[in-house]
């Protein structure tokens, strides 16, 4: 992703933590279309980067600042694969992690956060709670903490979603883009890469319209939205096998709000079983290893083209944010 370094937080003479992420491909799935009646429906492949999610780009980010500003320990919370990232480049860097996560998440995380060096911790809660066990951490041993927009930099290593898509097909946008949600850092990112794409002239015509994902079982950015309050409420026993969308209180609420309703796109809610099967749809007439988020892409897509917010014949771009395998036992 370093290949749009002017567009990142990095000074010329400057090194980045790497460990190859971005790039990752834009794949046609014919056969996924025709079943769920698209004509021009892409999957951005993310379970390809380092560390099996796109989680990779923003903490690749955090970790160099990070490190370039002299830290010497990161703390960070997380529904999974952020933990996972961040043991990864907190390796590559020389640094010590420590990752909270709830006790509940999938045992195949879990084993590469430790396998990465990462000092686990679990905890009896979901992400929110984890989130307070990192500030009580960080206000303790002065370690960074690198949570999900409480530092400015993961937001702009995520950015590279949307720099890259637009690269990938000849520097225009497809219709619409359809993004599963927890903390929001995904879809916030892109928003702001496509308004300084815009600012810097190198995109004609309008930004996707942007459609947020969620599980039925914990949507209160998909609530917010209905109801069209600026904000969110906090999800009250969040419930859901995608358990990077297990986000009840996101703190980028009002960026995400404010992102779906000035692109002119919306938010929608799906059951567990429904992603689930949408998941499997991309693993086995696609190959490709769908995590339960990705899946949940697929599902709110298919939900959408149903209540008429998307178009047969228009260009949908879904992400599979994470690679499927992480989830199996
Ligand atoms: C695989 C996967 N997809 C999607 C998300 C949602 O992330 P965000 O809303 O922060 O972009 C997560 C977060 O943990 C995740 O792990």
């Amino acid at each position: 992703m370093w290949r749009y370094r002017e567009w990142l937080p990095l000074a010329d003479g400057e090194a980045p933590v790497t460990l190859g992420e971005g790039g990752t491909p834009l794949l046609a799935v014919p056969r996924v279309a025709a079943k769920h009646g698209f004509r021009e429906l892409r999957v951005k492949e993310e379970g390809a980067n380092p560390t099996g999610s796109f989680k990779a780009r923003g903490l690749a980010a955090a970790v160099t600042r990070a490190a370039l500003a002299g830290a010497q320990r990161l703390v960070v919370p997380t529904a999974g694969n952020a933990g996972v990232a961040l043991a990864a480049y907190a390796a590559r860097a020389g640094l010590a992690a420590r990752v909270y996560a709830p006790a509940t998440t999938p045992p195949a995380i879990l084993g590469q956060i430790r396998s990465f060096g990462g000092d686990l911790a679990l905890v009896d809660g979901h992400i929110g709670d984890c989130g307070k066990a990192a500030r009580a951490y960080a206000a303790e041993t002065g370690a960074v903490d690198v949570s999900t927009l409480r530092e400015p930099y993961r937001i702009e290593g995520k950015k590279t979603l949307g720099l890259e898509l637009a690269e990938q097909l000849g520097w225009s946008l497809p219709d619409a883009i359809v993004y599963s949600t927890g903390g929001g850092t995904g879809l916030i990112g892109m928003w702001k890469a496509f308004a300084e794409l815009t600012r810097a002239g190198w995109l004609e015509g309008k930004p996707p319209r942007l459609y947020s994902v969620q599980a039925a079982g914990c949507a209160p950015v998909v609530r917010a939205f209905e109801a069209g309050t600026d904000a969110c409420a906090p999800w009250p026993d969040p419930r859901t096998i995608a358990v990077g969308l297990r986000v009840p209180a996101p703190l980028g609420d009002r960026l995400m709000l404010r992102a779906l309703r000035e692109s002119g796109g919306g938010a929608v809610a799906v059951t567990d079983a429904l992603l689930a099967a949408a998941a499997r749809d991309l693993q086995t007439l696609e190959g490709i290893d769908a995590s339960p988020e990705g899946g949940a892409a697929l599902a709110g897509a298919v939900e959408l083209k149903a209540r008429g917010k998307l178009h047969p014949d228009e260009r949908v771009v879904i992400f599979n944010t994470g690679a499927g395998w992480l989830y199996r036992a």
